[in-house]
């Protein structure tokens, strides 16, 4: 078997305003239109994807929170209803989606290797959060690919920053030498928002555009901040920002997603593309694509933001 390889990693948020405003087969709710900036960069990614030969989606996300360890989805099909708790009104997705069990079990052992503890989960009637559900979709409508979906372990909540921060590494560490073990061709998608500060009250019509807008200029600072960083190829400064970034624009990476994602990628020295930014609910979202062809390739200087 050849030595398999990240082909590419991405940032891919999931706010289901997306999906209700692309009104898929899947989702019941119906959507005139609404936050096209960011969907239009999901678009641009997956027009990237499909020059980029791969085998399954790895995925990371927020909203299946683990208390104890990191999870992974381990059986071969899940099929559902999601509802989204928050936005009901928006997000009510039947899904039915493939697993490469083969990978999970190899992420899972690696965690193990790295002292994390890790479980596969083989409950063919769980129900698969939203968050990947969301990422994946965005990222690929037809999903013709098979996934693994991880946990979010609580590490940042329930001890510290640090704690987090360490176990995501070693998370993204595991992923990568599973994928190299497994010869897959992988795709990585780090599931989270970035600055996270919600409006309270939503507008009448959810895709009302004249509601939308980041509602705190210092959110938007720090995440121009984080995509500069991103865009110039500066992930060992991001990692080290990234507890700074949490706390003060109550960032969504707290799940521990991006983190997972770039040392997978070995924290990446060549620019990333950021695809959109735009917000959601007034929370920052970024589509972003690392795609290690690029590696070698310099940030164009004084490149902005
Ligand atoms: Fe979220």
């Amino acid at each position: 078997m050849s030595k398999g390889q990240i082909v590419l990693g991405a940032l891919a948020p999931h706010p289901p305003h997306l999906v209700y405003a692309e009104n898929p087969p899947q989702n019941e709710p119906r959507a005139e239109c609404g936050w096209e900036e960011l969907r239009w960069g999901y678009e641009r990614l997956r027009r990237s994807l499909a020059a980029v030969e791969h085998d399954v989606v790895i995925v990371h996300s927020p909203h299946w929170r683990t208390h104890v360890g990191h999870h992974a989805l381990a059986c071969p099909r899940f099929e559902g209803l999601s509802v989204d708790p928050v936005f009901p009104n928006l997000f009510r997705y039947r899904y039915a989606l493939d697993v490469d069990v083969e990978l999970a079990r190899a992420i899972v052992d690696e965690g193990r290797a790295e002292g994390l503890e890790m479980r596969p989960m083989e409950n063919p009637r769980f129900r698969v959060d939203y968050g990947t559900i969301i990422s994946c979709h965005m990222t690929d409508p037809t999903w013709s690919r098979p996934i693994v979906a991880l946990s979010s372990n609580g590490a940042f909540f329930y001890y510290s920053d640090d704690v987090g921060q360490a176990e995501m590494i070693a998370l993204g560490r595991a992923t990568r030498r599973a994928v190299e073990a497994t010869g897959r061709r992988a795709v990585l998608l780090a599931s989270n928002s970035l600055s996270h500060r919600h409006f309270t009250e939503e507008p009448q019509l959810p895709e009302d555009m004249t509601h939308e807008h980041i509602y705190h200029h210092g959110q938007y600072l720090w995440d121009m901040h984080v995509l500069r960083l991103m865009r110039e190829g500066r992930s060992r400064e991001l990692i080290d920002a990234m507890p700074d970034f949490i706390e003060q624009a109550v960032s969504e990476c707290k799940a521990g997603c991006l983190t997972w994602l770039l040392a997978a990628l070995d924290f990446p020295e060549y620019p990333a593309e950021v695809h959109a930014y735009g917000s959601v609910i007034g929370t920052g979202n970024a589509v972003v694509e690392w795609n290690p062809a690029r590696a070698g390739q310099p940030a164009a200087p004084g490149s902005a933001p």
